[in-house]
């Protein structure tokens, strides 16, 4: 049975039928035109179909569609019109991907990770990004621009 479902995407309100067995991946990807979360592993293992909702990350590889009914989610689609532009500059100054497959993943990772901690020890950060894979990288760049970050939030507070 189809289902009316309500929720925020972006920041704009959204209306959507949608059957109990749609993942919400496909969802996001094939009828909102959401492609930065990306269709990896389908297993909840990769990290590429990560979004943020509710303000924590979750892989939307694992979810039904009528799960996110009245919840609020975001994704790198929305960072420029929500203020948060700054992570992916970061990532792009320092190379932090290649075949950019992982980026929104990893961006939303980092978002989250300074959220909850406003100065990461090199540990923490690896933990918070160790459930997102990268297979073009190395994880170095990504690591230094994680590290950029948090010495910007750090002068930021310290103003
Ligand atoms: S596609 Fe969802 S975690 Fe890999
Ligand atoms: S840049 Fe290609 S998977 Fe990360």
């Amino acid at each position: 049975m189809v289902r009316e479902i309500e929720f925020i995407l972006n920041g704009f309100n959204q209306t959507l039928s949608v059957k109990p067995s749609e993942k919400l991946i496909d969802v996001l990807r094939d009828r909102l035109g959401v492609t930065s979360v990306k269709y990896g592993c389908g297993k909840g293992e990769c990290g590429a179909c990560t979004i943020n909702l509710d303000g924590k990350t979750v892989r939307s590889c694992l979810m039904y569609a009528v799960e996110i009914d009245g919840r609020t989610i975001e994704t790198i689609e929305g960072f420029p019109r929500l203020g948060k532009r700054e992570i992916q500059d970061i990532y792009i100054k320092h190379n932090a991907f290649q075949c950019g497959f992982c980026a929104p993943g990893f961006i939303l990772s980092t978002e989250e990770l300074l959220n909850m901690i406003s100065d990461p020890s090199e540990e923490e950060i690896k933990e918070a990004l160790a459930g997102n894979l990268c297979r073009c990288t190395g994880y170095k760049n990504i690591l230094e621009a994680v590290a950029e970050m948090v010495d910007i939030r750090k002068r930021e507070k310290a103003l």
